[in-house]
């Protein structure tokens, strides 16, 4: 129960005491609680469980920074906080609308029978706080809308699964190859959630952020013949620290969320180009090959990587002597750059433990010289094993830890590996030991304890759904011309992929905390450091294991910008959690080469949208398996639209680079040149996101909240409020049903010929062509989109070419864009400003105004502008002082051309025709 409460206009903090005897579920209760409640923003707030003393974990604000002393009178807040003191319990409720978004009471909460989640009894709701078990939960809305909870890859989909069967969301990061609806890489305790009013129509969303690295599960549930759903955390250790953020529209929670979080980083330009990758260059000749043979099949390629072929006997740090010849790594990054094309290393999180005395690894001894090395409880050096055999791993925590780091990399770099970027792998971190290798481990053994892909006993046989190797052959040929095809094209909804069931395992050890979350291998030690193996300032692995990727991003991050002051550091990682956006991007891991996870791909990419680590994408194409030339061409065109464009296969699979099938290279050609002259677009959402949290991507229903029959969609997706994309996600179709929001109230116009699409007036969906090749965009009408006029093989000579403006009008002839535009390039300078120019564009009345503001010169000009939606012909076009413009007008379909302007970018500009 609550006593000495303490009120504030901002608050109260009070005590909270068991109300009843200790339940000891599994743990030691905790008596002696203290509640916080701050009002912090008009649309956050903040609601703290924690032990007085202070005993518990709580995430180090060094390293997690929150905002300190912002606080408001509860009189502004959109959200109110209401409590019962005894037995305690608490409900938030939306001031505006009365709504009750998030309620403890136990008596709002589905009473008898609890049985839900297929066998998974709920043993209670009351609140529990003790040392190694915290759960809390909550009632929602019958069948709530739930988006986020992550990383997952949902069989439900983006929108997640609150059925009887639910959803189990297991917090414990994991070296796991993508299986559905498990726990895997990141941890995201985040959701948002959005209702739609029955009766008024009107819809709201919220969001509620748990701010914890404790191992958990997250359930999403409605027990069976109950009115409610229900979401339940239960934690393996720290305290309840919730953030509540009002919305009210979708983009607004994530926005909001994200001021919390910490925004994500400026990416480069150069960053949006196309990545080409995989497990199995053998060599430098191999690498250089394949950018020799990208452009010669006049694919742009704008960044080549090498995964860990690179290394000296596996070890980060390292180039292979034989294959990767460090001078000769030095002269082809070189020419790459010469050609504006960039190069990006792996980096694993593991460091080769010396195998002997006379091996001088420098990295590990350095590092174990200045102790930063994770440790057993015994404090001796705590040893893995990963691909170089026994290893240690970094300890982001220790003092000086980032200095060694920082050096290791600058090193590195002045080697040869000249790098842009890096990609940092492994780091949840993965180990193929449970735990410690032990003591006693023969550390002369440098044999990787695992058969790599395709080598004998680990071949790569599988193929995507419905394509027959015996039928076919092993060279995922499936057409002639880019002709369609073969499958069954029915027969791919589901997983192809057996999956374990989650195991729900008694405690082993005094390693295992009492309550077993629902880690997909059970012993939480699996794969990865041992619970109990310690950082610096005694904190332990159980505490902190979900936070290792994000550490060691946050570290990199700011290594490289010590190393290159000049230069936007760019990561993509593995392992992400809350704000692992403001240093790196994430890759969606090792996904499979099928249509299902051609479709996980979009779900994934929107999840992260919510998590604010936009820049993100999946191995194009698909890693584990062999592709196949249908799937590889849908998908490269598919990933054109996603932020993060990078074809990544698995060792020992068919080769999948875009330049290996003809009608794979065609559809990469059309996808590219589409996604360059979008550039424009991309970095500006971009722009948008790095300072307000905007997401780029995003779901229908962020840009159309009222419509509920867009809360399922995740098949399509948008780019930013103007662009509709719509993929072929089946095999063997020509043709894909797409839903078209906004009701029939928003024209939509597509991108290829520019001609209106009609949705059927009772589904508001229309069949879009699309043969092989072909990936259906449209633009809204209302918008206005600059573009590079002239997509080139890379982005830099894309970026150097004119600029074109697409006005898309709406039915009263109105169009609104934006656009940032920067060197690209810069970081952000201390007080977190780039020198910059912004673009608005407002057209009405048959004019176009441009207004330009800041300081950096657009030295390109702006040569065309394209307005969509013109009923009638102009008699003439007007630039501003009466000049007369050239143009032309296409009755048929509403198009009028405007060309052979040379408009200064850094003037306000006005055209107008009539
Ligand atoms: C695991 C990563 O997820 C994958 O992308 C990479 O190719 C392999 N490690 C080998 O480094």
């Amino acid at each position: 129960m609550l006593s000495d409460i303490h009120e504030a206009s901002s608050g109260l903090v009070a005590r909270l005491r068991l109300a009843g005897p200790p339940c000891n579920a599994f743990g030691t209760d905790i008596d002696d609680l203290t509640v916080m409640v701050t009002y912090e923003t008009p649309t956050r707030l903040h609601v703290v469980i924690e032990d007085t003393a202070t005993h518990q974990f709580r995430l180090p604000t060094q390293f997690f920074p929150r905002p300190i002393g912002e606080e408001i009178s509860a009189g502004d807040s959109d959200l109110a906080f209401n409590y019962e003191p005894s037995p305690f319990a608490f409900w938030i409720t939306r001031k505006a609308t009365g709504d009750t978004l998030f309620d403890t009471r136990l008596s709002s909460l589905p009473t008898a029978p609890t049985k839900a989640l297929d066998g998974e009894v709920l043993d209670g709701f009351q609140l529990v706080f003790e040392d190694r078990y915290l759960q809390l939960t909550s009632a929602l809305p019958l069948d709530a809308n739930i988006y986020g909870l992550g990383e997952a890859v949902a069989t439900s989909g983006f929108r997640r699964d609150i059925s009887q069967n639910g959803t189990i969301q297991t917090m414990w990061a994991r070296d796991a190859a993508t299986p559905e609806d498990e726990n895997m890489y990141g941890s995201h305790p985040v959701y948002l959630e959005h209702r739609i009013n029955a009766t008024t129509g009107a819809s709201a969303s919220h969001a509620v952020f748990l701010s914890s690295a404790a191992g958990a599960d997250v359930l999403l549930t409605t027990p069976r013949g109950a009115k409610q759903s229900l979401v339940q955390y239960r934690l393996l250790g720290g305290v309840l620290d919730f953030y509540f953020f009002a919305g009210p529209t979708p983009i607004a929670a994530i926005e909001q969320y994200g001021a919390l979080a910490g925004r994500p980083a400026w990416v480069p330009y150069w960053a949006f180009g196309f990545h080409l990758c995989r497990w199995g260059y053998a060599d430098l000749a191999d690498t250089r090959a394949q950018v020799e043979r990208m452009r010669a099949a006049s694919i742009p390629l704008e960044v080549m990587w090498n995964d860990i072929e690179l290394y000296h006997d596996l070890r980060d740090f390292t180039t292979d002597p034989v294959g990767f010849p460090p001078e000769d790594v030095r002269a082809f990054i070189r020419e790459l750059a010469a050609r504006n094309q960039r190069y990006i290393p792996i980096l694993d999180a593991a460091i080769p433990h010396v195998a002997n005395d006379t091996d001088e690894y420098l990295p590990f001894l350095t590092g174990f010289a200045r102790d930063v090395f994770v440790k057993n409880p015994d404090k001796t050096t705590f040893v893995g094993q990963v691909w170089p055999g026994y290893t240690v791993f970094p300890d982001w925590f220790a003092g000086g830890v980032e200095e060694w780091w920082g050096e290791a990399i600058a090193n590195w770099s002045a080697l040869g590996v000249e790098f842009a970027g890096l990609w940092l792998d492994m780091n949840e971190p993965a180990s193929f030991c449970a735990g410690s290798c032990g003591t006693g481990a023969d550390l002369t053994n440098t044999t990787p304890a695992v058969v790599f892909p395709g080598e004998p006993g680990n071949l790569v046989t599988d193929w995507p759904e419905g394509y027959d190797a015996h039928r076919w052959g092993t060279s995922g040929n499936i057409s002639v011309d880019g002709l369609l095809t073969f499958g069954d094209s029915t027969a791919v909804r589901g997983s192809a992929l057996a999956v374990p069931a989650s195991v729900r395992r008694a405690t082993r050890d005094p390693n295992d905390p009492p309550y077993a979350i629902h880690n997909g291998w059970g012993d939480l030690a699996e794969k990865t450091l041992a619970p109990n193996a310690t950082y610096a300032g005694g904190i332990v692995d159980l505490d902190a294991h979900n936070i290792y990727g994000y550490m060691e991003e946050r570290a990199t991050f700011r290594a490289l910008r010590r190393i290159r002051p000049d230069e936007r550091p760019f990561l993509i990682s593995r392992s992400t959690f809350a704000s692992s956006g403001h240093w790196s991007g994430h890759w969606l891991g090792d996904n499979f080469s099928k249509w299902s996870y051609l479709r996980y791909n979009i779900q994934g990419v929107l999840q992260f949208q919510l998590f604010q680590i936009p820049m993100v994408g999946a191995d194009t194409c698909g890693f584990n398996g062999n592709t196949d030339e249908e799937l590889c061409n849908r998908w490269m065109s598919l990933s054109a639209f996603v932020p993060f464009y990078r074809n990544h296969n698995v060792r020992g699979a068919i080769s999948q680079e875009p330049y290996r099938w003809d009608s794979v290279a065609l559809a990469s050609r059309a996808a590219i040149a589409i996604r360059y002259a979008m550039l424009p677009y991309w970095y500006t959402l971009f722009a948008d996101v790095a300072t307000n949290g905007t997401p780029p991507m995003r779901a229908l229903f962020f840009e159309f909240p009222d419509e509920a029959e867009l809360l399922s969609v995740d098949l399509q997706f948008m780019i930013g409020s103007n662009v509709l994309v719509a993929p072929v996600t089946t095999p063997n179709v020509s043709t894909v049903t797409a839903i078209l929001p906004g009701r029939g109230h928003v024209i939509w116009r597509e991108w290829y010929k520019h001609l209106e699409v009609a949705a059927d007036a009772t589904h508001n969906s229309v069949e879009l062509n699309a043969p092989l090749g072909h990936i259906p965009v449209l633009i809204r009408g209302g918008s206005a989109l600059l573009l590079h006029a002239q997509p080139a093989y890379t982005t830099a000579e894309t970026r150097a070419g004119p600029y074109t403006l697409l006005i898309s009008l709406d039915a009263t002839g109105a169009a609104f864009g934006h656009a940032y535009v920067d060197d690209g390039i810069s970081p952000p300078d201390t007080v977190g400003a780039i020198v910059n120019r912004t673009l608005r564009f407002d057209v009405s009345d048959s004019a176009l105004a441009i207004s330009s503001s800041g300081a950096y010169i657009i030295t390109q000009t702006l040569t065309d502008i394209t307005v969509l939606g013109v009923l009638a012909a102009p008699s003439g076009v007007r630039l501003a002082g009466g000049l007369p413009a050239v143009f032309t007008y296409e009755a048929g379909v509403r198009r009028l051309n405007i060309t052979g302007l040379a408009l200064s970018l850094n003037e306000n500009v006005r055209v107008s025709w009539a």
